[in-house]
């Protein structure tokens, strides 16, 4: 069978840096440890007035196939996802595609494009698409280009507000590939769930406590469902589990939620028993809230055990350290998360080949998947190619006013003058209307 996975990743980040301890708790009158400890995140990272979904996604993609020496021919799909669209009808891919078309040698015009849409979880539906599509033996030996691109702005005041940001991952989808190799089974948790959404308008309607809750149920039933066709999961057989990260505080809890279902009627739990005893099983309790705080209590005395720590800190924590500096990227933040995991494993001299991870994605409204992946041999040197650190040190560091001025800035509803914080250098920016009100871009040198 073809293999089918990830062969490139590039990461691109909004070129502005807010620090959520530093600048923005002391303004909002805040405890800053309610971000680094509660929440996990230390910066937000934000767009510039020239940077959005299309400047974002276009310089991702177009690291991508400088890097790999692609050319528009080699690539036969564009998938965007994202939940920051500014269009019902025109795809971000189109824009995207007629940026790179700029800059490279021949077109796209025999590629098929669209947009996918299912808040953070559109990301890994793309990647989806893309390996039904190789594996259909519709892609005539060429490759997906998958961008996940948003910019996860909140209304002034909201509680999201705390949990923002801008960035875009661009993946290579192709037979035989670099990074992983994606598993045929998959386990999907689904219902129709009012947590998060944007009916007709910029910055959404959020019931952010709801919305927690809703992704660990969710995501719950999406492991259920997948060891249903993969067979029983145990802790031992993933070097990592990348989670969708709205911020690291909300794997945390996925993290042990997780644990605790995949330990259930294993050697862990038998090893555990002596300490923290067995876990609550619904059959001993009279009522179901009964059986709930049995089952609370569990997982915050399985939370303290040096067994657990060992494997969050081994398994777990290295997803998430790429998020703590940069916020929600919505789509992109479970593909940051793998990322950030490899990262560490390149930087601590893991061999990785032939190892698993698995992978949980989320959306709001609401779906989770899970799926496993396979490292493949190419990882190092794909990895070791990412500049991400690098941009992270480049981001311009916000004051509080400049916050405020740039969040107005990208404000549909005000109409602000824009100053550019930073100086565009060597990508794509955003260059003003056009008769039909399309946005236009071009190349900055
Ligand atoms: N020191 C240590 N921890 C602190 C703290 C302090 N001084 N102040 C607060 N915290 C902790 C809280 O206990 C909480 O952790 P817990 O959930 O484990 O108890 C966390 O920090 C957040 O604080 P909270 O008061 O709940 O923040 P909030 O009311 O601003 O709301 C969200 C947090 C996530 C609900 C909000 O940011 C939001 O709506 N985000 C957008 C939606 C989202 O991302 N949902 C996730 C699923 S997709």
């Amino acid at each position: 069978m073809t293999s089918v996975g990830i062969d490139a990743i590039e990461i691109w980040t909004g070129n502005l840096e807010l620090d959520l301890p530093g600048t923005f708790a002391p303004a909002k009158g805040e405890d800053p440890e309610k971000y680094t400890k509660g929440l996990g995140l230390q910066s937000s990272s934000f767009p510039d007035s020239y940077e959005d979904i299309v400047t974002m996604g276009a310089n991702a993609a177009y690291r991508l196939m400088d890097r790999k020496g692609l050319e528009p021919v080699d690539i036969g799909r564009i998938d965007v996802a994202t939940e920051s669209a500014f269009d019902n009808s025109k795809p971000v891919s189109t824009y995207i595609a007629g940026c790179l078309e700029d800059v490279f040698e021949g077109d796209f015009h025999h590629a098929n494009k669209g947009e996918r849409k299912f808040a953070c979880v559109a990301g890994t539906q793309s990647v989806d698409d893309a390996y039904n599509w190789i594996r259909a033996g519709r892609n005539r030996g060429r490759a997906a280009l998958v961008i996940a691109t948003d910019t996860a702005l909140y209304a002034r005041d909201d509680p999201g507000e705390a949990t923002q940001g801008a960035g875009a991952v661009a993946m290579l989808i192709d037979e035989d590939p670099n990074i992983v190799e994606l598993s045929t089974e998959q386990g999907y948790g689904s219902a129709d769930e009012t947590d998060f959404l944007k009916p007709q308008q910029q910055f959404p309607s959020v019931d952010g406590k709801r919305s927690v809750q809703v992704y660990l149920a969710r995501m719950r039933e999406a492991l259920e469902d997948y060891e249903s066709v993969a067979g029983d999961t145990h802790p031992d057989n993933f070097s990592y589990i990348p989670f969708h990260t709205p911020f690291p505080g909300m794997v945390r809890k996925a993290a042990a939620l997780g644990y605790r279902n995949v330990i259930r009627d294993t050697d862990v739990e038998d090893t555990l028993a002596d300490e923290i005893g067995r876990q609550p099983r619904p059959e001993a309790f009279g009522d179901d809230d009964a059986f709930l705080e049995a089952t609370k209590e569990y997982t915050e005395a399985l939370t303290e055990t040096d067994h657990y720590q060992t494997w969050y800190e081994g398994t777990i924590e290295p997803t998430l350290t790429i998020s703590r500096s940069v916020g929600n990227w919505y789509t992109g933040s479970v593909h940051v998360a793998r990322a950030s995991a490899l990262q560490h494993a390149l930087e601590n001299d893991v061999d990785l080949a032939g190892e698993k991870l698995l992978v949980g994605s989320y959306g709001s409204g609401a779906q989770a998947e899970v799926h496993a992946e396979t490292v493949r041999d190419g990882w190092r040197e794909e990895i070791g190619a990412l500049s991400i650190d690098d941009q992270l040190e480049r981001r311009y560091s916000l004051s509080f006013a400049e916050y405020e001025a740039i969040h107005d800035a990208h404000n549909h509803d005000k109409d602000v003058e824009t100053t550019e914080l930073t100086t565009p250098e060597h990508e794509f920016v955003f260059d003003g209307w056009g008769r039909m009100g399309e946005r236009k871009y071009r190349f900055v040198e």
